[in-house]
């Protein structure tokens, strides 16, 4: 098996995968799988020039279309440019998201809804908007991420950890709606990763650092992307409709450590 950096490439030749909030974090890190495992994307975000960057830096396989997922015209939009530019479409990662960290009683009934807004039902336009395409294309992969706030209670997200719930179900709904479509469904769920997303809580890399999980670290942006990249390629071939924790133990249970405090 080939390795690139700390992490196995999994094999995506010939295929052409978009994924969405692409721009930085997590979505590049898939980015980057795909390109290394032969693959062709493309990145879209609402953040222009992070996201042209991160496409440049991929070379050819790569481009990059802004986008916001909340609006249909603009998936239609934006799946229109990756078959005009790579004439195919094999995979979609519902990747983009953004984060909350209000008590349920404090939370705005606003925020609430723009979270879910692009973490559900930006998702939900995604799937309805692909499914044509993943299926002219005779089958496809799409791999949602969620977290490991949408398999668990975790306090201080709740639009964040309802619609991460939400979008695991939506996963399953596609899984046995799509099957006979040849088109797989299945749910990501990272636990605490650096990102510029959970940088401002403070979190560092390394062993030791993070005791929250069992594993004692955070993940790395190219651990969750190895998940990502295993999905969309033939190897999860018969998989769907599973959920994917990719999260160092945190939502498997509680160390000796934790109930002891020792
Ligand atoms: N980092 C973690 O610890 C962690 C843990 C669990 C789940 N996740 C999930 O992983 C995904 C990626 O998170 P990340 O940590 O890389 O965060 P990030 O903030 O670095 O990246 C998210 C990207 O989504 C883009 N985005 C936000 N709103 C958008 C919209 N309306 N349309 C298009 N793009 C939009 C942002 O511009 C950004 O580039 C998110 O869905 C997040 O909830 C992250």
């Amino acid at each position: 098996m080939q390795r690139c950096g700390t992490v196995a490439v999994v094999d995506l030749s010939g295929k052409v995968v978009v994924i969405t909030g692409g721009a930085r974090g997590l979505g590049a890190a898939a980015a980057q799988a795909v390109v290394d495992g032969g693959g062709r994307v493309l990145i879209t975000d609402v953040l222009e020039a992070e996201g042209a960057e991160t496409a440049a830096k991929l070379g050819e396989a790569a481009r990059f279309v802004r986008h916001d997922v909340t609006s249909e015209s603009d998936w239609q939009a934006a799946l229109e440019y990756a078959l005009a530019e790579f004439g195919r479409l094999d995979g979609l990662v519902n990747n983009a998201g953004i984060s909350t960290g209000q008590f349920l009683e404090q939370e705005s009934v606003e925020h609430f809804r723009q979270v879910v807004e692009i973490n559900l039902v930006g998702v939900f336009i995604g799937m309805k908007t692909a499914i044509p395409l993943l299926r002219t294309n005779g089958g496809g992969s799409i791999v949602n991420i969620s977290s490991a706030a949408g398999l668990t209670g975790l306090a201080l997200t709740a639009g964040y950890g309802a619609s991460k719930w939400g979008v695991r179900g939506l996963s399953k709904i596609g899984a046995v709606e799509l099957a006979e479509s040849r088109i797989r469904v299945n749910s990501v769920h990272p636990g605490m990763t650096l990102t510029p997303m959970t940088a401002p809580v403070g979190i560092r890399s390394g062993e030791g650092n993070y005791p929250g999980a069992p594993m004692g670290r955070v993940g790395s942006p190219e651990e969750i992307a190895a998940a990502v990249a295993f999905l969309l390629s033939d190897a999860a071939g018969y998989m769907t409709g599973a959920e994917l924790a990719v999260d160092g133990g945190w939502t498997a249970g509680l160390t000796v450590k934790y109930l002891t405090g020792q």
